[in-house]
């Protein structure tokens, strides 16, 4: 178990300016996830950490040690990939010794790692089959063994669970949590599915066009987005945006229309935020939690997905109309707990939490959070 400092790391692809000055300093035994869009940069980070990549400028260090030019071998850390890269004439029990033969270690000492590891992972009955006998699951398995008998400082997962099926990620994603107690070991782990970051993170860092846009625990980040970014980036199915103007600023007090709404909403500035001028324009973020039924916004049912434990209703409001929607039709997203029975068509009526809003201004940046308390 080791802290992982990067230090205004910047890596360029000839021109192309992959990673733009990360900073973050990764304390001992943190589960950390590094979450955002394919192509922002993340295996890029990943790969520099472990040496596979060398970086334009900035340093890294590993428990003090300065990493910036070690080659990846003396660096100890591990990494596994999204397509595990076993060796397929290898046993398992050979791939998961392998970089200990290579380092020369005594064969006893080979075996008692590789047979705990397999223990760990619930895989001593596969540990004389080949890679290919395998399933995808049990092959991410041997991967993560590989990397366990290393007992390195850090462990570096690269979207380790993208090849496998929903229910088997879901599993590996609990299995995941539990070996990161068991090792007591600080890992780094990145993935563009939010899902991923919000289960298993102590903190996660949302990574955009190779920047660093905020770092948090999943509420803090969930609850308190500094930008449109993270608040569109976190939560499934995706917060709803509109469009609006404030029409009134009194001290704290931000008063919004949004073209289609039948009454403008009024907003508590963030303490730590300047007020926007009047007359500006504001996005308004509501997560699909907070879209009630009943209210003055009259919206018909254009889809509704019935998911046993909750209800999925795709409306359209006619002239309010959400931008960025995960739908391109402008359509709302309302989440209801539990079980409800609406026909396609039907008109409905809803209206906000006023405690549940969100408000960004034309830069994305944040303006007014909801201060959710959570519950013990
Ligand atoms: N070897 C390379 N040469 C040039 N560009 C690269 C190279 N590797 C990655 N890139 C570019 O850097 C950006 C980040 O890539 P990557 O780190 O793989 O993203 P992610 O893992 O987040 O999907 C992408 O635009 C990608 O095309
Ligand atoms: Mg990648």
């Amino acid at each position: 178990m080791a802290d992982l400092t990067l230090d205004a790391v910047e890596k360029y692809y000839g021109a192309y300016h992959a990673i733009k000055g990360v900073s973050l300093k990764v304390e001992p035994g943190e589960f950390i996830v590094m979450v955002g869009p394919s192509g922002c940069g993340k295996s890029t980070l990943l790969r520099a950490i472990a040496g596979l990549e060398t970086i334009s400028s900035g340093k890294m260090t590993i428990g003090e040690r300065d990493m910036t030019h070690e080659p990846p071998w003396d660096r100890g850390v591990a990494m596994v990939f999204q397509n595990y890269a076993l060796y397929p004439h290898m046993s398992v029990r050979d791939n998961m010794g392998f970089a200990l033969k290579v380092a020369r270690c005594p064969k006893a000492e080979i075996r008692e790692a590789v047979e705990n590891a397999a223990k760990t992972l619930r895989i001593t009955e596969h540990l004389d089959k080949k890679p290919r006998a395998l399933s995808g699951g049990q092959k991410q398995r041997v991967a993560i063994g590989r990397a366990i008998t290393r007992a390195p400082d850090v462990f570096l997962f690269d979207e380790p669970l993208s090849n496998l099926d929903a229910a088997l990620r879901s599993q590996m994603r609990v299995e995941l949590g539990r070996l990161h107690k068991q090792l007591d070991a600080t890992m780094v782990y990145v993935t563009h599915d939010q899902t991923e970051a919000m289960t298993m993170a102590s903190r996660i860092v949302v990574l955009n066009e190779g920047k660093i846009e905020q770092v948090g625990t999943p509420l803090e980040l969930y609850n308190h987005p500094e930008s449109l970014f993270v608040a569109g980036f976190l939560g499934s199915p995706k917060m709803n945006f509109f469009d609006g103007k404030i029409v009134d600023v009194a001290g704290k007090a931000l008063t919004v229309a949004v073209p289609g709404m039948p009454t403008p909403i009024t907003l508590t500035l963030d303490d730590d935020v300047q007020a926007p001028a009047f007359d500006s324009t504001v996005r308004l973020g509501v997560r699909p939690e907070a879209v009630r039924v009943g209210g003055d916004i009259p919206a018909s049912i254009a889809l509704v997905e019935s998911l046993g434990n909750q209800t999925l209703l795709y409306l359209d409001a006619g002239a309010l109309n959400c931008v960025e929607a995960e739908s391109s039709d402008g359509f709302i997203t309302a989440q209801l707990p539990s079980q409800h029975r609406y026909t396609l068509g039907d008109t409905v009526q809803i209206s906000w939490s006023p405690d549940m809003l969100y408000l960004f201004d034309t830069s994305g940046r944040r303006l007014c959070t909801p201060r959710l308390a959570v519950a013990k």
